[in-house]
């Protein structure tokens, strides 16, 4: 068996790679997009290759341009394969020892998909395979989406927003806002590379994003105390709600329907037709912010990393 990155002579063969199971998956239409607007490279396409058949194929996400793969995004394996669980998990080895990373595995399913048998199984043996690459632990985020049909926000009466150029005021924000999160993926990265670097990757990851930079804010109270960060955003597919939260000092005080109702109102007032956000099933505080402001709870996010110990 020969695991290989791949190469644009691939590509008719890549596209022959279809996954039949209710998981998301780079389907044809997805890969050839992607590898056009760059967020998938074939450097970043990996196969498991016997006698010229591709029998798995797993394939990486990141920002166009960007220096490192973000998320794994898809695992095939031919039907054909008798250990499919195996087989996944050698080729995801062989792609985590080239990029000296093992990046998380994102899938994207329905709600209730573990009560749906043909979703749940789907997952499982990727689950396995995953783990076996020594991606063991799993986190679901919900997603929301807003669309017209739901409320435009009135500007806040107790927050003012301020744009600010400076990306060292935003590195600043972000560190305090961290404190005490309920994100997992802040918690970690905190823990591993330390309040300040976490603050400095995250903000240069949202200034890699195609979101307009021009509609990132600070909120203040009236008498100019800093009460969090506002971080409309877009990525590939539309706009998002990118970031937001608030300093510890001023929780409990439902600042977050203001922040929220900015960046919602902001992407309304540019004629967004569908704005997305993920957040984590155990920060309840957002979640709850979220169904306040008429978003809908449309799927769900599983995320499998290393473990965090
Ligand atoms: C999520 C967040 C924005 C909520 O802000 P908020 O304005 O305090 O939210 P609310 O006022 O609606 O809080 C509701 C309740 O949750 C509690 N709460 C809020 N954040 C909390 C936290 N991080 N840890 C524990 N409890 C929290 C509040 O104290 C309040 O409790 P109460 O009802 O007993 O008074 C804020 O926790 C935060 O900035 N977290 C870090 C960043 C983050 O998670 N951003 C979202 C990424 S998707």
């Amino acid at each position: 068996m020969l695991f290989r990155s791949t190469v644009e002579a691939d590509l008719d063969r890549l596209l022959r790679c279809v996954v039949d199971e209710p998981v998301s998956s780079a389907h044809p239409g997805r890969l050839l997009d992607h590898l056009r607007s760059g967020d998938y490279r074939h450097d970043r396409v990996w196969i498991a290759e016997q006698d010229g058949e591709i029998l798995a194929r797993a394939v990486w996400w990141g920002f166009p341009g960007g220096d490192r793969p973000l998320a794994l995004d898809c695992v095939y394996v031919h039907p054909s394969v008798r250990d499919r669980v195996g087989l996944a998990a050698d080729l995801l080895r062989h792609a985590h020892d080239a990029y000296g990373a093992r990046p998380d595995y994102h899938l994207f399913l329905a709600p209730g998909w573990r009560d749906d048998e043909e979703a749940a199984a789907a997952v499982a043996w990727r689950q396995e395979a995953a783990a076996r690459a020594g991606l063991t632990d799993a986190l679901e985020r919900h997603r929301y989406e807003w669309t017209p049909g739901a409320p435009v926000p009135a500007p806040s009466r107790r927050l003012v927003f301020r744009p600010e150029d400076d990306d060292e005021a935003f590195v600043r924000a972000f560190m305090r806002v961290a404190e005490g999160s309920l994100d997992d993926h802040t918690r970690r990265a905190a823990a591993v590379m330390g309040a300040e670097a976490q603050a400095r990757e995250d903000v240069s990851d949202y200034r890699s994003m195609p979101g307009d930079r021009s509609m990132w804010r600070l909120a203040y109270t009236e008498d100019g105390d800093l009460v969090g960060v506002a971080l409309p955003s877009a990525n590939g597919g539309g706009p998002v709600v990118g970031y937001l939260g608030v300093v510890p000092e001023h929780r409990g005080h439902g600042y977050v329907d203001d922040l929220l109702g900015e960046i919602t109102r902001r992407h309304a007032e540019r004629g967004a037709e569908r704005i997305v956000a993920d957040t984590d099933t155990g920060n309840v505080p957002m979640a709850r912010a979220f169904e306040r402001a008429g978003y809908r709870a449309f799927a769900v996010r599983l995320v499998i990393s290393p473990s965090a110990s």
